[in-house]
């Protein structure tokens, strides 16, 4: 045996992936040889299957396999595949080598992680899709309801002032018009007050005037008071020290709303507590309630999704903290300050 020869057989013999020897004789693809790593991972002795047709040794083999063979001797060039196998019980890749002069040498490379990996961000461009799609909905949904409470409120009290003010336009009883100019200033400040909630809902002025750690506090107040949930928050570090970008408090705060109405719509909890971490990079907000926790299967939602992407497009991040029956906690990291077009950016392309 030459010496070259003798290095193959060591790598042929020692090498963990599936090595097979195959020659095509009357027409059908023979073992001619498998390395130890085969009869191990396809569960074979190599002295029952050596001489035998390939359909003899898998006679319920993906047709791929065969093919792959035929082709590589038929065409005397490289040639591969790759697919599920029923026998191997896994996802696999052939790269079949011509070896002259007439036989292929097939190595089979387990590829099931690699497999996995895909699907994984495959699913994640779809929740991507998915989630774009349900933005534009939820924008959609937010300015109808805008407009529903313009059209309802405010636009149904003007025209009732109108009807008031042509009242007293026709009128000369002076009584009857002091009792509609009341109804006049009644009504008007029914609508500012409408109004006030509309904008506030838009946009709420508590966290341009006095910061997000009073605008999460008059949050917890509209959502967790009516639901009888106690509350409190306790915040860390000096908002002034510390001072986050407006575009970071606009989202946490919005994250931290997602989060309050996920624990009155789904965890049953009597306490939550809202901690606010500054520190001199990072924000932290955690939500954590005493409710009964998340199950395994029901973390699918757009809510956790929605907060997760926004807050890694930052630069930051979501972590939920949950054992079933023992309450969750979420909790939402992200930069203090944001990299000039950070915002709308992904992490990586940012500047
Ligand atoms: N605080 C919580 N306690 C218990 N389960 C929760 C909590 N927050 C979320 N979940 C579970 O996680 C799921 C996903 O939440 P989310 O992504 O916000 O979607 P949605 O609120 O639209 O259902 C919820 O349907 C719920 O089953
Ligand atoms: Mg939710």
């Amino acid at each position: 045996m030459k010496k070259s020869g003798f290095y193959y057989r060591i790598l042929y013999e020692r090498v963990f992936d599936p090595i097979a020897l195959y020659k095509v004789s009357d027409g059908k693809v023979i073992f001619i040889d498998v390395n130890p790593a085969y009869e191990r991972v396809m569960k074979v002795s190599r002295n029952d299957i050596v001489g035998k047709t390939f359909n003899e040794v898998w006679p319920k083999a993906e047709p791929r396999w065969s093919r792959v063979i035929r082709e590589c001797l038929k065409q005397k060039r490289t040639m591969h595949c790759i697919g599920e196998s029923r026998d191997a019980g896994s996802y696999l890749e052939a790269i079949a080598f011509p070896i002259p002069p007439d036989m292929a040498a097939v190595i089979f490379l387990d590829r099931t992680k690699l497999k996995h990996s895909n699907n994984n961000l495959k699913d994640r461009q779809k929740q991507l899709r998915a989630l774009a799609a349900q933005l534009t909905l939820s924008e959609e949904d937010m300015r109808r309801s805008v407009a529903s409470d313009l059209h309802d409120c405010v636009g149904y009290d003007l025209i009732s002032q109108l009807g008031i003010l042509r009242e007293i336009q026709a009128s000369d009883d002076k009584e009857e018009i002091n009792r509609l100019v009341q109804i006049l200033i009644d009504n008007t400040e029914k609508i500012i007050s409408e109004n006030r909630n509309l904008i506030s809902e838009l946009s709420p002025p508590v966290l341009k005037e006095a910061g997000l750690n009073p605008a999460l506090e008059e949050l917890a107040k509209n959502i967790l008071n009516p639901n009888g949930i106690n509350w409190r928050i306790i915040a860390k570090g000096s908002s002034d020290e510390f001072k986050a970008d407006d575009a970071v408090c606009v989202i946490l705060y919005r994250m931290a709303r997602e989060l309050l109405i996920n624990a009155v719509k789904h965890s049953g909890a009597a306490n939550v507590n809202i901690i606010i971490n500054r520190k001199p990079e990072v924000i932290t907000v955690a939500v954590e309630d005493d409710g009964k926790g998340l199950l395994k299967s029901n973390n699918k939602g757009f809510g956790l999704f929605s907060i997760r992407e926004r807050l890694l497009a930052l630069g930051g991040n979501l972590k939920i903290i949950s054992e079933q029956g023992n309450g969750l906690m979420a909790v939402m990291t992200c930069p203090l300050k944001l990299k000039n077009g950070e915002l709308f950016h992904d992490k990586d392309t940012a500047g």
